[in-house]
């Protein structure tokens, strides 16, 4: 028997929210990745599922299972944009918490990587999809589409931009400056941008409070 939250503001609501940092493979041996913990994606799956909603999560990171929430897993940025697109279209709200890499290896080497002598050696990158900006522009009048951005100065102008060029409902802005605030801690500060309002910034607290706060602003966007 599956139970479900029957009441909560997101009941008959389907959300896809996705987690963790991408991994970027070099050679079949090594990869380029990020400090991202999955924490706050997975705080918002559960605030998600409290609220009634049918919970998709692609992660990268294995935080343990959650119930009601279907756990889709994924390594690199391009595996997430595909699985994002896929199940998109058939969702109400979107919401990228993950921290994808926004460049990935231009050769994936076949084999291990071998030192040259006593040289160095220069990786060529490319530039990955941008998972959010794709979502943003293919969301119809229905969708709602969040996205979270980390930045260490101007917060508040380079967040609007981001809000803006993803054409996002609602950007979760990080200031990854301050200390014991967002990548692998249990806390997040936090302001939150949305078109055509004051920006609100929330008071440090935990990823769990945070999500919760979050989900209950999703829910009243329309
Ligand atoms: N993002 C994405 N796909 C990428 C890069 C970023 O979906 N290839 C998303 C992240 O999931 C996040 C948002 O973009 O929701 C913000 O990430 P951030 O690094 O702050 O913004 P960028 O647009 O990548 O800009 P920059 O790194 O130049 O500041
Ligand atoms: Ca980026």
């Amino acid at each position: 028997i599956r139970l479900r939250a029957k009441s909560g503001q997101l009941v008959g609501k389907k959300v896809l929210i996705t987690a963790g940092g991408t991994r970027e493979a070099l050679d079949p041996v090594r990869y380029l990745t990020n400090r991202s913990s999955g924490k706050m994606g997975y705080a918002l799956a559960q605030a998600a599922a409290e609220n009634g909603a049918q919970v998709f999560l692609i992660t990268t990171v294995d935080r343990g299972n959650i119930f009601g929430v279907k756990r889709i897993q994924v390594e690199s940025t391009q595996d997430m944009y595909e699985e994002t697109r896929r199940l998109f279209p058939d969702m109400d709200i979107f919401i990228g918490a993950a921290a994808v890499s926004d460049f990935k290896a231009a050769h994936l080497a076949e084999h291990k990587i071998k030192k040259q002598s006593d040289a160095g050696l220069t990786l060529e990158l490319t530039q990955n999809p941008d998972i959010l900006k794709a979502v943003g522009h293919d969301k119809t009048e229905q969708q709602i589409v969040v996205g979270f951005a980390a930045e260490t100065q101007n917060i508040v102008a380079y967040g609007q931009n981001k809000l803006i060029q993803k054409h996002a409902n609602m950007l979760i802005v990080n200031d990854v400056s301050q200390a014991d605030t967002g990548f692998s801690s249990d806390n997040n500060a936090v302001t939150i941008l949305v078109p055509g309002h004051e920006p609100e910034v929330l008071a440090k607290t935990s990823k769990t409070e945070i999500a919760r706060d979050i989900m209950t602003r999703i829910s009243s966007l329309k």
